[in-house]
């Protein structure tokens, strides 16, 4: 099968230039000005963008929290139909079984075969005993090159305390796994939830009084401290506060290899969305909390002046009616309610209408946060550039398109959507995976199962790769 398309506006991460991409089987063969070659299909792409299908870092389909567990692979096609061709799933270790062997594991039951794009993992260490730590190196050689662990939920069996996350730093160098933390102080946040619980404010809203930005902030700069001592990288994930982005730009800037992401949803949601009537703040209970217009401008910057390389989605399918619900009634309070909210789909939508359209990012910007620079941190090879030789993941993106986000015409499977309501402007309008069209004018048009398993190679970016 081939594919050419033709009168493009080709947008990478260093510029963009009208031209014509030609894709033969799963890769690209060849990009240049008025390409004469005979293919089985031949797009007009005029008028149109042609980006990198994103490569979305940070997605939840296995996260469980409180018992409660969100929806799996069989959801990917919404990241399909929002212009994201790869995800990177974290897969937490199962108490008694090794790091590769239980990523091994869901794989087969919960990814291959089911996946409707590409996909890697993320191991997540949560029993450190000394034989799981010798075997950190050995996610190299399975292609999960990237190890997360979460310093925020004291009491639960994935929260990590800092000699673990030392051992893990240490380790994973003689490697090149590099180290994710969820950066956020467990001991503060459980002291103030308990001081709040017991002065009866229980509502959604003190979710984000219990975890204030100092508490990103001391976290941070506490992860910062224990890879500057082991002299490894770092990746510190979901960045939100301006506090957590200083850290990490002037760790960077005393020369060490300190990283970050954001996600859509700490660009354009805000702490008083927590604070809606009734239980509706329930829906933006995710960790770190949402905040204000203050860190959202600190963030917009952060990503344009690449002090933040990636925006992910942190996408987490809990329902609202369901799930999100634990945290209601006699007896309960916002630390029941499952953190984390959907964003699969409008991750693109959101970089678009609310940092392209605004002025905050350029076009390249946005293709590097969305596609390049995760596929590189990830270590994987063939992703998220338009270049000869790699993967032909393209989104053929229509700026003409207007429309409302809503969850009417969501395939996340939720019940509910955190950007409802918020205007869109342009969408995905087709999407090739390794050069099968996957959606047609908008439309999931492919197949289950047709996503693969892209192994990732060790120390992606951070050593400069
Ligand atoms: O609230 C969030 N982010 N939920 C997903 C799990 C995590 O902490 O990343
Ligand atoms: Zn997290
Ligand atoms: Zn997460």
């Amino acid at each position: 099968m081939s594919v050419l398309i033709k009168n493009g506006t080709i947008v990478t991460a260093d510029s963009e230039f009208t031209g014509d991409i030609y894709v033969e089987g799963e890769s690209i063969k060849a990009i240049g000005e008025e390409l004469e070659m005979q293919a089985d299909e031949v797009v007009d792409a005029t008028g149109k963008y042609i980006l990198p299908g994103g490569v979305d870092q940070h997605v939840h389909f296995s996260f469980t929290y409180k018992g409660s567990k969100v929806r799996g692979f069989e959801t990917s096609n919404a990241a399909a139909v929002g212009g994201t061709t790869t995800l990177i799933e974290f897969v937490n270790q199962v108490q008694g079984k090794g790091l590769v062997e239980s990523i091994d594991d869901y794989r087969k039951t919960d990814a291959d075969g089911i996946a409707m794009v590409d996909y890697a993992f993320h191991s997540v260490m949560t029993d450190p005993r000394p034989e799981v730590i010798e075997e950190i190196p050995k996610l190299a050689d399975a292609g999960y090159p990237t190890m997360k662990l979460f310093m925020a939920y004291k009491g639960m069996f994935f929260h990590a305390d800092d000699d673990a996350i030392l051992n893990a730093l240490y380790k994973g160098k003689e490697a090149g796994i590099t180290v994710m933390v969820h950066a956020e102080n467990a001991e503060m946040i459980d002291v103030l939830s308990k001081k709040l619980i017991a002065e009866g404010k229980t509502a959604p809203y003190y979710h984000a009084v219990s975890r204030p930005p100092v508490v990103e902030a001391e976290a941070t700069r506490r992860a910062i401290y224990l890879a500057e001592l082991a002299e490894a990288p770092l990746y510190v994930v979901h960045v939100s506060a301006i506090e957590a982005i200083e850290e990490i730009k002037q760790a960077f800037g005393r020369g060490q290899a300190v990283y970050g992401e954001t996600c859509s949803h700490y660009l354009v949601l805000d702490r008083e969305d927590l604070a809606k009537p009734g239980f509706e703040g329930a829906k933006y209970v995710c960790s770190p909390a949402l905040r204000t217009k203050e860190h959202r401008d600190a963030l917009w910057q952060a990503v344009d002046r690449k002090w933040i390389n990636a925006i992910s989605s942190d996408h987490c399918g809990f329902d609202y009616e369901n799930q999100k619900h634990m945290g209601a009634g006699p007896g309960k309070s916002f630390a029941d309610i499952p953190n984390g909210a959907p964003s699969l789909q409008n991750r693109l939508n959101i970089l678009w209408t609310y940092g392209v359209c605004e002025g905050r990012i350029s076009r390249s910007r946005l293709v590097d946060l969305f596609a390049t620079m995760p596929a590189k941190i990830n270590g994987l090879e063939k992703k998220g550039q338009i270049e000869i030789g790699y993967d032909a993941d393209l989104v053929i993106f229509n700026p003409n398109y207007e429309g409302i986000i809503s969850v009417a015409n969501n395939l996340e499977g939720v019940d509910y959507c955190p950007f409802e309501g918020f205007a869109q402007k342009g969408r995905p309008e087709t999407v090739f995976l390794r050069g099968s069209k996957i959606v047609d004018n908008g439309k999931y048009v492919g197949t289950k199962g047709q996503g693969r398993f892209i192994p990732g190679k060790p120390y992606g970016y951070v050593y400069g790769g």
